[in-house]
């Protein structure tokens, strides 16, 4: 079996990140290749070093304006690009260079909780505030839109009436870590008869 690599964005703790890179350490069929961010004091920086994973930095122009990241991109050469905890919006030029590879997970049961300015706390401060009994993850391909590429996999968690925005996104980030992993490794290395999108069934 070929490797397979993978580059990962994120933009703060980098937790999913750890975990994803613990997870395929024993798995060389997938290779984390790189993490890139947009914040340079992210603490995901500190990890890749911690983990010995290179670590890129990058600002909104070279991002946004220019072919910058496209082309750090290229020379990696990624079966896939993962979105774990990145909050900027992805450009038209990386979604047409990599078409169906890149994918992002999302601490919500999207259609709901989604679009822009919702991420991390805010999602589980608005799933406490409309107490909702249900909350949970979506991995989902990325298109122009946020939040809106076709979802690959859901996963649920029950919220309690007792549980404050903390106890949700822990549960939720228990959800991610069991679920992330495995997930990346069935779309880069699907199970015979497997389709490449799982569909959104719970
Ligand atoms: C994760 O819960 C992820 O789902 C969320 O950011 C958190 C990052 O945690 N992503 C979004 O909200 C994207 N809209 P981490 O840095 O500890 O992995």
């Amino acid at each position: 079996m070929s490797t397979k690599r993978i580059v990962l964005f994120a933009s703060g703790s980098g937790s999913n990140v750890e975990n994803i890179v613990h997870y395929f350490n024993d798995r060389p069929h997938v290779q984390v290749s790189a993490v890139l961010t947009n914040k340079r004091d992210a603490k995901v920086l500190d990890r890749c070093n911690r983990l010995n994973i290179s670590s890129l930095c990058f600002n909104k122009t070279a991002f946004m304006e220019s072919d910058c990241v496209l082309n750090v991109l290229r020379s990696l050469r990624p079966d896939l690009i993962v979105l774990a905890g990145f909050l900027w919006k992805i450009p038209k030029n990386l979604i047409e260079a990599f078409p169906d590879s890149i994918v992002n997970i999302h601490p919500a049961l999207l259609p709901k909780y989604g679009g822009k300015g919702m991420y991390g706390m805010r999602v589980h401060e608005a799933v406490r505030e409309n107490n909702e009994t249900k909350t949970g993850i979506t991995i989902h391909y990325v298109n122009a839109n946020y939040d809106e590429g076709a979802i690959i996999h859901q996963a649920k968690v029950t919220v309690e009436p007792k549980d404050s925005p903390e106890d949700i996104a822990k549960k939720v980030h228990e959800l991610e870590y069991a679920y992330f992993p495995r997930i990346i490794e069935e779309i880069l290395t699907p199970p015979p008869g497997r389709p490449k999108v799982i569909p959104d069934k719970l």
